[in-house]
């Protein structure tokens, strides 16, 4: 069953070819006697014709959707053409056709449009990647896939896989546990990344690792998160900071030109965890759209609305935005907003009007004509403020406020790409009530130079050799210089809050393996579900994940997870609580 060509590729320049073909039946129909089926497979479509005096007419007449045929024929121009496809200029006379296997009517339309339910796709997920937008989605997978690979191994970095059966990693999700047959009440861990295993690779003397690494975390799914996930996982010995960071800008240089043919700009903006917490209320800034955060404490302290005045007396802030052309905002939308506000714990949405030189809302009132001046504000300009006692509430809120404006006034640019780094985070997070502190990235990341001292003593004021890249307003991927001296690590447990018991029962071999010599290293892992839906202009991970799990962590495909036999569980030796 020889083929001469793929079906999508086929033109003018073909006519009067012999051609023989196969694939999948996307549609047939019979106009007036004539039957015209179209024929797909992973390169597009092409019309197949069999008119009522063939011989294979009766063969023609029996097949439906999704069959597969094969089919061979002679290449003409179409009188009605189509310029919706590739191939819609010509057709294929058929002189020979077989049907190699028949299909039942598919529960999906296989097709780009298609109004099935995320439900019934995911159930059916290997009809629902027969159409061509699926297919595109993987195939983009897989060249930029090929691209991180190319650039790496270009680069003498080695790729190495590391175990999916291991011990707990600390990266702030919830692990998934394996239960172990052969030591009963003991259990291995899958790994939320490869993060120890890839630091002792630096210890054996690699210099430079990576991997296309499966990574587990019993997390809440989001749009952009998956509880099974990729990372391109790398590790450097004897670098710096901006070492690991011009590497990465050319990967992601290289992968950008080869799979989309487009330019992105080299170095990527820095900017510092509380800079862009104070300008973009996010610690990762979408900055293809100008919509800043100002502070307009200095101007609102001796404001006498009541609730803003106490707040800034007390050490607090006020903060907003300042929308220019909001006429299209409305009091309904207002509300919306100011119930999002409340949703990331606003005390208040305060608002004002600038129009026709007067201010309007709710806060006119206390503001004096120079609000207006002072600000700047031009006509239909709209202000919206906060005022929290923390810093960083405000800003979280007006950051919210801001991604959701963006939407609604439709600020952000199509197909464009806006890369930064976000640096100088803290190495802390510190919750002053409970007097704990938790890594803010993950426990083996160095504390910058001029933080050892703070490490030491105010661990909640040290700053972290830790790096985030953002992409669009996504975390793209994180890293850090790592500690390699036993007794940082060994002090960084323990700020952590963990004893001397807990430290040798866990990490002991990691502890352990520092002793021996161990260079200065540093990684990063990049998230290489999020960048395929970044490249590929979708806003759903499920899109670029062959087999994804649904939103309440299923996979509606093969229903797991699943009861197991009790045999399993009694070899396991495993019993449920009622
Ligand atoms: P981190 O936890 O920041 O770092 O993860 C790195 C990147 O992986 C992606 N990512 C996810 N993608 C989809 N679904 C998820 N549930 C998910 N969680 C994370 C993000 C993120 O930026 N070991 C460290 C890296 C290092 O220090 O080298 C780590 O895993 O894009």
């Amino acid at each position: 069953m020889k083929i001469t060509h793929k079906n999508g590729i086929l033109n003018l320049s073909d006519l009067n070819q012999e051609v023989a073909l196969r694939g999948w039946v996307s549609k047939a129909r019979n106009l007036g006697g004539v039957i015209f089926i179209d024929l797909r497979d992973k390169s597009g479509i092409i019309q197949l014709v069999v008119n009522p005096d063939n011989k294979y007419y009766n063969e023609a007449v029996k097949i439906r959707a999704e069959f597969v045929i094969y089919a061979k024929g002679t290449v003409i121009e179409r009188s009605n053409k189509n310029k919706n496809i590739a191939t819609g200029e010509i057709e294929i006379t058929v002189d020979f056709l077989e049907i190699i296997n028949e299909s039942q009517t598919p529960p999906i339309i296989i097709s780009d449009n298609t109004d099935a339910l995320e439900e019934t796709r995911l159930k059916y997920r290997y009809l629902d990647l027969r159409r061509p937008v699926m297919q595109n989605y993987l195939i983009k997978r897989h060249e930029i896939t090929q691209a991180i690979r190319e650039f790496l191994v270009n680069n003498e970095f080695l790729e190495i896989e590391t175990p999916i059966l291991a011990k707990s990693t600390p990266e702030g999700a919830r692990d998934y546990l394996v239960p172990s047959r052969i030591y009963p009440g003991e259990f291995f861990a899958l790994p939320q990344s490869p993060q120890i295993f890839k630091q002792l690779f630096m210890v054996s003397g690699f210099e430079k690792y990576f991997q296309i690494a499966r990574c587990f975390r019993d997390e809440d799914l989001r749009a952009d998160r998956q509880l099974e996930f990729t990372q391109v996982d790398i590790e450097m010995s004897f670098v710096e900071e901006k070492d690991v960071q011009d590497m990465i800008e050319q990967l992601y240089a290289h992968v950008f030109k080869k799979v989309l043919n487009i330019d992105i700009p080299t170095p990527f903006p820095r900017i510092s965890y509380q800079e862009s917490m104070d300008k973009y209320g996010s610690d990762k800034p979408d900055m293809r759209y100008d919509l800043f955060i100002e502070n307009f404490s200095s101007e609102l302290k001796d404001i006498e609305m009541p609730l803003i005045k106490d707040c800034l007396s007390n050490g607090g802030v006020a903060k907003g935005l300042i929308i220019k052309n909001a006429s299209s905002l409305t009091r309904k939308i207002i509300d919306e907003l100011a119930l999002l506000a409340k949703k990331y714990q606003a005390t208040n949405l305060y608002w004002v009007k600038y129009q026709n030189k007067e201010l309007s809302g709710p806060l006119a009132k206390f503001l004096t004509p120079d609000f207006a001046k002072q600000k700047k504000l031009e006509n239909e300009d709209l202000v919206l403020i906060v005022s929290e006692k923390n810093n960083n509430r405000a800003n979280t809120i007006l950051g919210a406020l801001r991604i959701n404006l963006a939407k609604r006034l439709t600020l952000i640019p199509k197909n464009s790409y806006k890369f930064a780094w976000v640096v100088d985070w803290p190495l802390f997070d510190y919750d002053p009530e409970t007097k704990n502190y938790a890594a803010a990235h993950h426990p083996f990341t160095l504390p910058k130079a001029n933080s050892l001292k703070a490490f030491l003593n105010k661990p909640e004021e040290a700053i972290a050799c830790a790096y985030d890249v953002v992409i669009n307003g996504h975390e793209a991927g994180g890293g850090s210089l790592r500690i390699y001296s036993q007794e940082m690590q060994e002090r960084m447990f323990q700020i952590l809050g963990l004893s001397d018991e807990e430290i040798t029962d866990r990490f002991g071999f990691f502890v352990n393996a520092l002793k021996y010599g161990t260079p200065p290293h540093g990684g990063i892992a990049l998230g290489l579900d999020r960048l395929i839906m970044l490249m590929t202009n979708t806003d759903n991970i499920k899109d670029v994940i062959a087999f994804p799990k649904t939103q309440s962590a299923r996979c509606q495909m093969m229903d797991a997870p699943s009861e197991v036999a009790n045999e399993q569980l009694e070899e396991l030796r495993i019993n449920f609580k009622k």
